[in-house]
């Protein structure tokens, strides 16, 4: 009987887990009441999901503990897997996570080849990956795309993300699943930014607006400062924002070794009243030289097989590159911003104005009507006002060379192991008052057995 109760109690652990997250005007909140700031680390071993292994899981979250880590982003799941033992185990250190509804591979996203589409399977696809999802406490947020916009042209794709974002809230509140907010993560992009942001945010009518924004900006390297990495820019264009922003990657790599110097201003007096925090690029070491971990030595490029994937080993026990490791652990251990309490705040930021249309930069007028699901990409965006113009965005040089494992997608033929635990765990989650009133009847039970 004890141990029959000491099994059920450990499988109550997620019933236990982490407060989930909410949006609350342009901030934050976890469901205790303080402010969230993510101190976030890009986690994406491979290019199959990096949710589905438990034992890796286990072994990554717990040095992403000691890290100080408290958010993971990942870009690619399946949602036919079973991300039981990983979303624990992740729970368990503390750490929540950033999922992305499409694939880095551009399959299911809206933007792809170019033309623009929200197709009833594209939707189908994103509801897919949030019925896997919903249901875990540690899920703080969904993106509906990532870097799918670059020039001022794409501008005209937009309105595709913003209708992804409507559909799937609309989605998650008709499921009554909980509000887990929803929202988008964008390039770097000089001629894009800030009308982009701008734009996921405006319109009267917020069931057609994004949760948060975010960006993935890279322009803070080495010793630099608050005003020459542009970072006061864009607090400039974040401090009258009306939903939570935070950098959904950052971390120059171009100065080594890193000092992350970037964070202290992130989560500093200057910016933290206006950010929610940020996700550094990135957990694995790989070609592209981000990474603050690495699995052993590179492996020979062409090799496959035992976890290794274009030159790199990609599990097992993760080792701490020093110094990048260390000097991230030790930026986040001394920054912890209070904020405000969810209960001492009332947003008062309304949402700002749809931008006007200006040629090579933003080639839409105003709060132009969403697409529906399946309009075709070129009718609806040859509706919109169209460009006289020659523009061509800028992108900033860093923030695309982050994409070493984003370039190319190899199959994933996992079994789905279905275990008896997960199973009790994710029906507690599902019927917590049932199961406390198991808990309960079992100690009763137990005490008349003693008595
Ligand atoms: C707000 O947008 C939603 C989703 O498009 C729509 O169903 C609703 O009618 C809109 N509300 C108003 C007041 O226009
Ligand atoms: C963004 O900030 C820049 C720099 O201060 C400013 O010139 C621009 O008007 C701002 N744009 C918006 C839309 O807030
Ligand atoms: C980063 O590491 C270098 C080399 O060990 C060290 O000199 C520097 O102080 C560290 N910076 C931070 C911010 O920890």
């Amino acid at each position: 009987m004890v141990i029959l109760l000491l099994a059920l109690l450990a499988a109550v652990c997620p019933v236990l887990a982490l407060p989930t997250i909410e949006a609350k005007g342009s901030k934050l909140f976890t469901s205790d009441g303080a402010q969230f700031y993510l101190k976030g680390i890009a986690y994406q071993l491979t290019p199959d999901d990096p949710l589905a292994d438990t034992s890796q899981c286990k072994l990554d979250s717990a040095l992403m503990k000691t890290l100080g880590a408290n958010s993971i982003r990942v870009y690619h799941v399946e949602p036919q897997l079973d991300h039981d033992g990983c979303m624990s185990a992740f729970s368990d250190a503390g750490i929540y996570a950033w999922i992305d509804l499409g694939s880095y591979t551009g399959k299911n996203t809206p933007l792809y080849g170019g033309n623009p589409q929200w197709t009833k399977s594209k939707y189908q696809a994103y509801q897919k990956v949030m019925d896997t999802f919903h249901d875990y406490d540690n899920v703080a947020g969904f993106f509906v795309g990532n870097e799918m916009l670059t020039t001022g042209p794409d501008s005209k794709a937009a309105p595709f993300y913003k209708a992804a974002a409507r559909d799937m809230k609309a989605y998650r509140d008709k499921k009554s699943y909980r509000k887990i907010p929803i929202g988008y993560s964008a390039a770097d992009i000089t001629a894009l930014r800030p009308n982009l942001q701008n734009y996921m945010a405006c319109g009267s009518n917020s069931s057609e607006a994004l949760d948060f924004y975010s960006l993935n900006a890279y322009s803070w390297c080495g010793d630099s400062s608050y005003e020459q990495s542009g970072y006061n820019m864009l607090q400039l264009n974040a401090s009258d924002y009306n939903i939570p922003i935070f950098m959904s990657e950052t971390g120059c790599n171009l100065v080594k070794p890193r000092n992350f110097d970037d964070q202290s201003a992130l989560f500093g007096p200057d910016m933290a009243d206006s950010w929610s925090g940020s996700v550094v690029y990135e957990w694995i070491e790989e070609t592209n030289n981000y990474g603050i971990v690495s699995y052993g030595a590179p492996a020979d490029p062409t090799a496959t097989g035992d976890g290794v994937y274009e030159g790199y080993t990609r599990t097992g026990t993760p080792t701490p590159i020093s110094p990048d490791f260390e000097n991230l652990s030790s930026q986040w251990a001394t920054l912890s911003p209070k904020g405000v309490s969810a209960d001492a705040y009332t947003p008062t930021i309304s949402p700002p104005a749809c931008p006007a249309f200006t040629s090579g930069m933003w080639e839409m007028s105003g709060n132009v009507p969403l697409p529906t699901i399946g309009a075709k990409g070129t009718d609806y965006t040859t509706a919109l006002p169209s460009a006289s113009a020659d523009g061509s965005g800028t992108s900033t040089s860093a923030s695309s060379a982050a994409s070493s494992t984003r370039a190319s997608s190899i199959a994933v033929s996992r079994r789905n192991m279905e275990s008896f635990w997960p199973k009790v765990g994710k029906w507690t989650r599902e019927h917590p008052a049932a199961w406390y009133g198991l808990v309960v009847a079992g100690f009763f039970i137990m005490g008349v057995v003693v008595v």
